[in-house]
């Protein structure tokens, strides 16, 4: 998998549908045995561009298991998007923070730590490099 375009066109999809969407990701991730394990990214994959991942928010690669954040402007990071809590797929990020739609944990966009459990431990980084406007796998 070296192209992400259409990850992020499905997430796009997702959000485009509103609940039904959601509920669409709830469906596929009910087991948690959809996401991956750990993230999938090998060293120079793109993962998406800067563009795609609103300030204050971030995007879900839930086909990765991978979600990047920018918290403030230029400023990227990117997590396991699997939570820690029962492995459910993380659903949306927003100014409050990263979300896991099963039990309502919450983790901190900027560096991945606990906001609000049940999940007692942060999200794993995934290491990423920003190059020519696009946000790669390290
Ligand atoms: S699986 Fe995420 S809060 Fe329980």
């Amino acid at each position: 998998m070296t192209d992400s375009r259409p990850l992020i066109s499905r997430r796009t999809t997702f959000k485009g549908m509103g609940a039904l969407g959601a509920a669409l990701v709830l469906a596929a991730c009910s087991g948690g045995d959809d996401a991956p394990s750990a993230p999938e990214a090998e060293s120079g994959d793109v993962l998406a561009s800067t563009s795609e991942v609103p300030v204050g928010g971030g995007v879900i690669l839930a086909d990765r298991g991978i979600v990047i954040t920018q918290p403030t402007e230029g400023e990227f990071a990117a997590f396991s998007a699997v939570c820690t809590h029962q492995r459910a797929t993380l659903s949306d990020v927003d100014a409050d923070g990263i979300h896991c739609p099963r039990h309502g944990s919450v983790f901190d966009a900027t560096d991945g730590s606990v906001v609000n459990g049940p999940a007692s431990s942060g999200l794993p980084e995934v290491a990423i490099t920003v190059e020519d406007g696009n946000i790669l796998a390290a």
